[in-house]
């Protein structure tokens, strides 16, 4: 099934594990893929898996807190493949872990810069070169860290409650551009970003944090990033057409606990 067919999808964090699988999952259904994330060779192993099966895409380094760079992205969009459709606004960093009280001021700032102000800055840019092409979809990485509390995560917690926010208000102000916002709520997925935080929990014992998810989470499992690019991709697709303002949680269950 070829449901990305002439679609231009902008992807950023698309050197991560989430955005480089939601990169191949698009291009593998017909999109061409501009990846955006900070540097080049972090960008590279995304390329070559999206050429490898004759996929198109274009690598574009950009900082998503800079909104210079935020239009380039968006320019090399369009100068490479005509504009936008489809934007997965993915790119992220989980700060430190460190009690609320310890929490480190510039790391609390940079959090939210990356994490709040990149989201919104993205959908700033795009907006209007979606409403050109007459619609699309947003897809926001947010997290279960913002549907509940996490501690030890201020401002991570802080910044996913936020890029909620910033999903329904957008959903709200481009519906009648015929453009989708939604978010997506994944629990613990087996990318670099779950180990980091895991190190940061237990320094002398990382395996512990993933034996006590695996004991919580009623699959217990961490999740793949692939499983995260399929709920990306449908919330993409025609398919979630009525779908919008929405968040969906992606967790094996741990949200119904
Ligand atoms: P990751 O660390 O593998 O990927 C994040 C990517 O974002 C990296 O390639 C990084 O270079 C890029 N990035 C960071 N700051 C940037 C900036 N200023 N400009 C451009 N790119 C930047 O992490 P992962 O797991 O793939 O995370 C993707 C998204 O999913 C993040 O927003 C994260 O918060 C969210 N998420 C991840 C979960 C997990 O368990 N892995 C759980 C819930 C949400």
């Amino acid at each position: 099934m070829q449901r990305f067919e002439d679609k231009i999808v902008v992807v950023t964090g698309a050197a991560g594990g989430i955005g480089s699988a939601a990169s191949v999952r698009f291009a593998s259904e017909g999109a061409m893929i501009v990846a955006v994330d900070l540097t080049a060779s972090g960008l590279a192993e995304t390329v070559a898996s999206v050429e490898s099966f004759g996929g198109s895409i274009q690598a574009v380094t950009a900082d998503v807190t800079k909104s210079a760079d935020v239009e380039g992205y968006v320019q090399q969009a369009i100068g490479s493949f005509g504009g936008i459709d489809i934007f997965f606004n993915n790119a992220g960093i989980e700060g430190i872990v460190s009690s609320l009280e310890e929490y480190p001021e510039d790391i609390f700032e940079k959090v939210l810069d990356v994490n709040v102000k990149g989201v919104w800055l993205g959908i700033r840019h795009v907006a209007d070169v979606m409403r050109a092409r007459g619609g699309g979809s947003i897809i926001n990485s947010a997290s279960g860290a913002g549907l509940i509390g996490t501690p030890e995560l201020v401002a991570y917690g802080a910044s996913k409650h936020a890029v909620i926010g910033i999903t329904k208000t957008a959903a709200i102000e481009l519906a009648s551009d015929n453009i989708r916002v939604n978010a997506v709520c994944p629990g613990g997925i087996d990318t670099r970003m779950v180990e980091s935080i895991a190190a940061g929990k237990f320094p002398s014992n990382v395996e512990a944090f993933k034996k006590g998810y695996e004991e919580r989470n009623p699959m217990s499992r961490y999740g793949t990033p692939e499983e995260v690019a399929s709920l990306v991709a449908f919330l993409a697709s025609d398919e979630a057409s009525y779908i919008n303002g929405s968040w969906y949680s992606i967790d094996g269950g741990a949200s119904a606990l």
